[in-house]
């Protein structure tokens, strides 16, 4: 559930017409709603409440600083993946011991800010990186707490470029190889293991998956328990999926019972890295109708977002529900939906039936809370759209629309031209 809904003809968000947003702070904008960002997380935390467990956000899919503050206040950390990312958890106030660093590509640099910050653990993701990461902590004197993420050679059965939990993928240590590995670890000077964690992908719509991967997590802290090697945590990642169009993914209570009852008697505190199931169906992205053209075999419908703005249906081919924000046009065509870019792949929506555009139209994408923002670019040096959050009968713009002169900032002329 959330709060984008119709009043008569008209396209709330929450008390907000989002019509009245678009003429105050014009499109293509990023429209977040508060309280369902705050129900996302309460379903989540509830289905947990029975259990030690902590939520650490998975701010990739949505990292501006008042989501960021939304989950914050109510107990909630982060899962990072960069030291830009712990730059804007720390900015927006997060609890360095809920901070759980992710990611396969750690820095020298980026292991260090997360070392003085005093961040709960690192998620391990190579044998090298286990070795670099004693390094530094012991060139400051400091001990990194550790987790190996554990690849399970799980199938999520979900989009491959989202997959990350089989073989094949460059996450995490293979889980044959995880205990040598703990064992190697268990003797560097500046480590201190205290977690196990797992990714095995995005968009879930089952829970079986998780469940597999828990059971063959099991069997290797049975090994690390004969080895001597205790733990405190269990991460077992993010990836609940979530309602685009007709996905049926587990509601959060079903995802936690099924859990809970897998892990109870490990007696570890349990972390989660949520993304999309918190923030995807909070946001949404709002265009305008530029114009309209029919084509000898199809219909376009032209607006001012692009892939620049929202990546994802040129990335993955991905659903993302179209909706008038004016819904007074009865009649409907088959068209696409494509932006200003100059590419073929530049499409918001592909031959779906939609109500009849016509210029200065609004139109809503729906579910494109969770990366949507985060992977915009400025390619075709278009200025990145503007994000507002809506709480109650007030709008506020968590981000302000780039200008053109940001598209310049730190490029420098050399002196020879
Ligand atoms: N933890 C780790 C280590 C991850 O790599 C990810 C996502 C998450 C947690 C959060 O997963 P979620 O709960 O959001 O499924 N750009 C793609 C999704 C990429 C997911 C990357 N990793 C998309 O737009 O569908």
């Amino acid at each position: 559930m959330h709060h984008f809904q119709y009043k008569g003809n008209e396209l709330y968000a929450e008390e907000v017409a989002v019509k009245d947003i678009v003429a105050s702070v014009g499109s293509p904008v990023y429209i977040y709603s508060h309280a369902t960002l705050e129900r996302h997380y309460t379903a989540m935390d509830e289905a947990f409440a029975s259990v030690p467990h902590t939520i650490c956000y998975s701010m990739k899919a949505n990292s501006n600083l008042a989501v960021l503050k939304t989950f914050f206040n109510q107990g909630g950390g982060v899962d990072i993946v960069s030291g830009g990312e712990l730059f804007r958890a720390l900015s927006a106030g997060v609890d360095p011991k809920k901070v759980v660093y992710s990611g396969v590509g750690k820095k020298d640099d980026e292991i260090e800010y997360a070392l003085n910050t005093g961040i709960l653990l690192f998620n391990v993701e190579s044998e090298e990186e286990l070795d670099r990461i004693d390094q530094v902590a012991g060139r400051l004197g400091k001990k990194a707490g550790i987790a190996i993420r554990v690849n399970p050679d799980v199938d999520p059965e979900t989009h491959p470029y989202i997959t990350t939990g089989l073989k094949k993928a460059k996450f995490g240590i293979n889980i044959e190889r995880s205990l040598e590995q703990y064992k190697r670890a268990a003797k560097m000077a500046n480590l201190e293991i205290i977690g196990v964690d797992c990714h095995i992908g995005s968009q879930l719509t089952k829970v079986a998956p998780f469940i597999d991967t828990i059971k063959k997590l099991k069997r290797l802290i049975e090994g690390l328990k004969e080895a001597g090697i205790t733990l405190q945590y269990f991460d077992l990642g993010g990836g609940l999926g979530i309602t685009y169009s007709d996905e049926a993914p587990p509601l959060p209570a079903e995802y936690g019972t099924a859990i809970v009852a897998e892990t109870k008697n490990m007696g570890l505190h349990l972390l989660f890295e949520p993304g999309r199931n918190l923030v995807g169906n909070a946001g949404i992205m709002v265009a305008k109708c530029l114009y309209t053209k029919k084509g000898d075999e199809k219909n376009f419908v032209i607006v001012d977002a692009a892939m620049n703005d929202l990546a994802r249906p040129s990335l993955y081919g991905s659903y993302h529900g179209v909706q008038a924000v004016r819904k007074d046009q009865q009649e409907t065509i088959v068209a696409d939906i494509v932006g200003p870019i100059c590419e073929s792949g530049d499409f918001l929506a592909k031959d779906r039936e939609m109500p009849a555009f016509k210029q200065d139209d609004l139109i809503a994408f729906m579910s494109a809370g969770a990366y949507g923002f985060t992977m915009s670019s400025n390619y075709n040096s278009r200025p990145r759209a503007a994000e507002v959050m809506v709480k109650g009968d007030s709008f506020f713009v968590v981000r302000e629309r780039e200008k053109v002169e940001d598209l310049v900032r730190g490029e420098k002329l050399p002196s020879f031209l």
